[in-house]
Order: C-alpha cells, then sequence, then structure tokens
C-alpha cells in the first residue's frame, strides 16, 4: 500500500515523547492534499487545516492576490509563518501547499512536529486535476497548466522525499488514500 515508509519510530519523529501527533501531508498541486486530510480528520476524529487556508485568513485576501500584490517571496513568508502556527498544536492533519516544502527550515519543522506523508501522482494525472471544474486559480499553473505543471515538477523532481512515507494518488479514490496513510501510521489510533 504505502509506497515508502522508512522505518523511523513516532517517538523519533515527535522528538521522543509522542506528545505531538500532527500528520502533515505534503506533496505537488492537484495530488488530493487537502480532500484527504479531510477524510483523515473524520477517520481519526482530529482536526483538517489546510495552510492555505489559514494563510488567505491571516492575509486577508486571496491566494493569487498575494502573488499578484506582494509576490511569491511575500506569500513563502507567509507560509512558512502559518505552517509554524499550525505545527504547534497537535492532533491535528495539515494539508500544505505544494511549495511549502521548499524552504529547508519548513522541512525541518515538518519532521519535527508531525509524520509526513508525501502524496503523488503520475503527470497526466495531476494536469486533469488541476483543470478541473471547481479548482480555484493557482498563480504557479497561469497559462497553459500542461506546460507549467511539466517544468514545476522537473524543478520539483526531489522535493518531496524528505516525507517518511509515499503514497501514488494517481489510481486511488481519495478514501483509498485516506485507508493506505492510515495504514503506514506509525502510532496506535485512539
Ligand atoms: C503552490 C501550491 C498551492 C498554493 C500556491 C503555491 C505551489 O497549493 O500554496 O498556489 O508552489 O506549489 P496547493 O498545492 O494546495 O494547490
Amino acid at each position: 500500500m504505502i509506497e515508502k515508509a522508512q522505518n523511523k519510530e513516532w517517538g523519533t519523529a515527535v522528538g521522543g515523547n509522542g506528545s505531538n501527533r500532527n500528520i502533515i501531508l505534503v506533496g505537488f498541486m492537484g495530488t488530493g492534499k487537502s480532500t484527504v486530510s479531510r477524510l483523515l480528520a473524520e477517520r481519526l476524529g482530529w482536526e483538517a487545516l489546510d495552510t492555505d487556508e489559514e494563510i488567505e485568513k491571516a492575509a486577508g485576501k486571496s491566494i493569487p492576490d498575494i502573488f499578484a500584490e506582494d509576490g511569491e517571496t511575500v506569500f513563502r513568508d507567509w507560509e512558512s509563518r502559518v505552517l509554524k502556527a499550525v505545527l504547534g498544536g497537535e492532533r491535528r492533519i495539515v494539508a500544505t501547499g505544494g511549495g511549502a516544502v521548499l524552504r529547508e527550515d519548513n522541512r525541518r519543522e515538518m519532521l519535527e512536529r508531525g509524520w509526513v506523508v508525501a502524496l503523488t501522482a503520475d503527470r497526466e494525472t495531476l494536469v486533469r486535476r488541476v483543470s478541473g471544474a471547481g479548482e480555484g486559480p493557482r498563480p504557479l499553473l497561469a497559462g497553459d497548466a500542461e506546460e507549467r505543471v511539466a517544468k514545476l515538477l522537473e524543478t520539483r523532481r526531489h522535493a518531496y522525499d524528505f516525507a517518511r512515507a509515499m503514497v501514488d494518488t494517481s489510481k486511488r479514490s481519495p478514501a483509498e488514500v485516506a485507508e493506505a496513510v492510515l495504514q503506514g501510521l506509525p502510532f496506535e489510533r485512539d
């Protein structure tokens, strides 16, 4: 089920006492992080949080507006601050934006504060999903989505490798992905 699961003890992942249990979903745009996070939250009775949503609340404007008016660096600064804040809690399922993994500090923070799972998908699946009805605008995919996805995938080829587990979502429903994540958890559910 799980394509990769490093043999790390949960206690190690959270600094020894096991009290900071969170699940953090990373992955490229269109891998289904937000949907899966909500399903996981239902299954575990934990809280689902989405860094993109928290950024919009904190900044008081949409992500496309932040990119357009303030630029990507300002967006990334928001992202780092929000990530740190949401990881301050426990029993949270945190869906991160696709680029949250780009800063080393963010990656370290995620690994320290929870169980990091990367959701993956093949290029065709990603293009289909990000082009689907009901998908909000993504500034980094503006223009030709197919071309943008291909370029960014290349740039981010190894960006998600730091995760402790990886689940390919291409041929799985969100419920099946959630189940695969649950099966790979290194701790008892309660
Ligand atoms: C981004 C992904 C988006 C959002 C922003 C930048 C990225 O989130 O954070 O548009 O750099 O990959 P999703 O992965 O939820 O689409």
